[in-house]
Order: C-alpha cells, then sequence, then structure tokens
C-alpha cells in the first residue's frame, strides 16, 4: 500500500504593531494577503504590543488599541479557527528568547539598522535600548514558531536580513535550532501611497487626514478623499511612469476588482478621472463595508475577543516554548 504523503503545510507568519486603526495600505499590503494565505499556509498572526512599548505609549490607548488591532483582524477576515492568532506579550517566550538573543546580537549590527537610525532621528529625547533591540525581538517572535515565510513590507526587510543573520550566527555557535525564514513575496506586490502625495507611502501618521483611508471609514468619507486624490494635468487613465497618482488609483482598484492594468485602461476610455476616481472610491467603500460593520459587532463581544485572547496565547505557548527550550539547553541554562 502506498503511503498517503502528508506534507505539512509551510508556516507563515507575521505581526502587526497596534499603533492606530489600519489604513487601507496595510489592508491591501499586508491583512488582505495574510487572509488569503490562510488556505495555503499554516499560519500565525499577532499583535506586537511589545514592540509598540519602544515608543512611549499612553498606557489606556495601547490596551483599547491592542484589542482593537485583534479585532479588526479578524474582522477583515483572519479566522481564528484557520491560524493561530495572539498577542505577544501574552506568551512569554517571546520575552525571554529577547534576552539570550540580545546576548547573542552585535551592538554594530544593530546600530546600523536604518529603522533605528531614523527613529531615533525622530524621537531624540528616548532613544531607549528598547529601540536599539527592537530587531532582535523580531528576530525571536520569528524563530520562535520556526516560520518558513515572513511577509513584510519594504520597512521591515532589513529586519527580516538580520533575523536570517542572527539565526545562522546561533545555528553556527550552538548547533542548529533555528530555521532560516524566507521573506514572503506576494503575487501581486501592492505599495499603496498617500493619497494626498503619491511619492510617499501611504500612512496613518499622516499629518493630512486625506492622505490615507482607515479601513473603518464611513463610505461618504472614502468618496471624498478619493475626489480630492492628487493625480496630474492629464486626462488619461494610463499606467505610466511620471503618473503616480494615477498609478496609485489604479493599483487600489485592480486589487480590489481583480482587473489587469490593461482592462482598467480599457474599461475608463474616454472618461476623465472623476469617474474614475468615483469608482475606485465605490470599490473601496464595498470592500471595507462588511470590515466595518463585522468590527462594530465585535466591539460587544468583549468575552468571545477575551476567550480568543486566551486560546491564541495557550497555543503559541506551546508552539514557542519547543524552541525556547532547545535554545536554554543549548546555551548551558538549566531547565527548570
Ligand atoms: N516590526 C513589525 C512592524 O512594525 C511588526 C513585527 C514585530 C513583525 N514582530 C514581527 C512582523 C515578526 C513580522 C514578523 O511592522
Amino acid at each position: 500500500m502506498e503511503e498517503a504523503k502528508q506534507e505539512r503545510k509551510k508556516r507563515i507568519l507575521s505581526g502587526i504593531q497596534p499603533t492606530g486603526v489600519f489604513t487601507l495600505g496595510n489592508y491591501i499590503g499586508a491583512i488582505r494577503n495574510w487572509k488569503q494565505m490562510q488556505e495555503d499556509y499554516d499560519c500565525a498572526y499577532f499583535i506586537a504590543d511589545l514592540h509598540a512599548l519602544t515608543v512611549r505609549q499612553d498606557p489606556a490607548e495601547l490596551r483599547k488599541r491592542t484589542r482593537e488591532a485583534f479585532a479588526l483582524l479578524l474582522a477583515c477576515g483572519i479566522d481564528p479557527e484557520k491560524s493561530l492568532v495572539f498577542i505577544q506579550s501574552h506568551v512569554r517566550a517571546h520575552a525571554e528568547l529577547n534576552w539570550i538573543l540580545c546576548c547573542n546580537a552585535l551592538f554594530g549590527d544593530l546600530g546600523r539598522m536604518t529603522q533605528f537610525k531614523d527613529k531615533s532621528a525622530k524621537h531624540a529625547d528616548n532613544i531607549n535600548a528598547g529601540l536599539f533591540t527592537y530587531p532582535v525581538l523580531m528576530a525571536g517572535d520569528i524563530l520562535l514558531y520556526q516560520a518558513d515565510y515572513v511577509p513584510v513590507g519594504a520597512d521591515q526587510k532589513q529586519h527580516l536580513e538580520y533575523t536570517r543573520d542572527i539565526a545562522e550566527r546561533f545555528n553556527r555557535i550552538y548547533g542548529e535550532v533555528f530555521k532560516i525564514p524566507d521573506a514572503y513575496i506576494p503575487k501581486a506586490g501592492a505599495r499603496v501611497m498617500s493619497l494626498a502625495d503619491p511619492t510617499k507611502k501611504m500612512s496613518k501618521s499622516d499629518e493630512n487626514p486625506n492622505g490615507f483611508i482607515s479601513i473603518l471609514d464611513e463610505p461618504n468619507v472614502i468618496m471624498n478623499k478619493f475626489k480630492r486624490a492628487v493625480t496630474d494635468s492629464e486626462t488619461e487613465v494610463v499606467y505610466r511612469e511620471g503618473k503616480d497618482g494615477v498609478n496609485n488609483l489604479m493599483t487600489i482598484y485592480s486589487v480590489m476588482t481583480g482587473q489587469s492594468f490593461d482592462e482598467i485602461e480599457q474599461e475608463f476610455r474616454g472618461h476623465g478621472y472623476g469617474d474614475f476616481k468615483k469608482a475606485v472610491g465605490g470599490a473601496v467603500a464595498d470592500e471595507l463595508q462588511p470590515i466595518r460593520d463585522e468590527f462594530k459587532r465585535l466591539a460587544g463581544e468583549k468575552a468571545y475577543l477575551d476567550g480568543l485572547f486566551a486560546r491564541g496565547a495557550e497555543t503559541a505557548e506551546r508552539i514557542s516554548q519547543r524552541t525556547l527550550t532547545k535554545v536554554k539547553k543549548k546555551v548551558g541554562l538549566i531547565l527548570p
């Protein structure tokens, strides 16, 4: 009898910081893909609340945003029956592995991280040690779960490279413990730009609220923001170098409708930007509507969410302890 080939699914892991309601950029660039990957991979997604502490937070606000971020993941279609969903600080192994890795992380390497340099310039009054060791905590997040692939945006690429480096270094010194993770590059690598300045990435910290769409924006707000989106002085809906605003709208529309750029160009041939913007706004509003509804519903389900926190933490604890135990043995700690 032929042996049934039970192929283990590859593990995907990613985290998101609870720093406010996600934007359309987070949604298209990350969470929408996370949802799709649930079908083909063994996925783990978490709220990186420990990472959020590297910049000063209002405690009550952080608590609220952490719950909110978790509920938003669910509302976006991350299914706790299919994926492991948890809160980073609920799983002790993250902080424990962080210490051990920190003792194997070189000062010089961390000082070269561009995000550290940017953030210390931005928060010059709070260049804390956690900001410096941020990439080590992130490496631990990934390595604890022996992730095969990590979907990350361009801004986190260097941290993933760092994760691979420190994992290889650790394996070389102490023997094989960690799987070396690869970056996951989604098939349609969509990067969403600001609607107010399409040369900049869409960001929730944009001082111009017309620059970004929050995934909880009401339909009329969405329509208005698209109506005002910066384009150019031409009239043709075509994807072309130099037409950053139109390219951005076409990217968004393409993701929402599944149409190619060619198909979109055809659909809007002879129409002005006004019609096109209305269509993009409508498509986005339609896709976000059920997310907003589900988020509102979940806001009243405190006990349900608490239950999911606990369940996620328990599973994550079990998986992460396997790796942590190996690490402790390798470095010479006596197990309790
Ligand atoms: N640093 C990531 C960000 O700000 C969040 C994050 C923390 C993460 N740990 C991770 C992402 C592990 C992927 C894997 O976007």
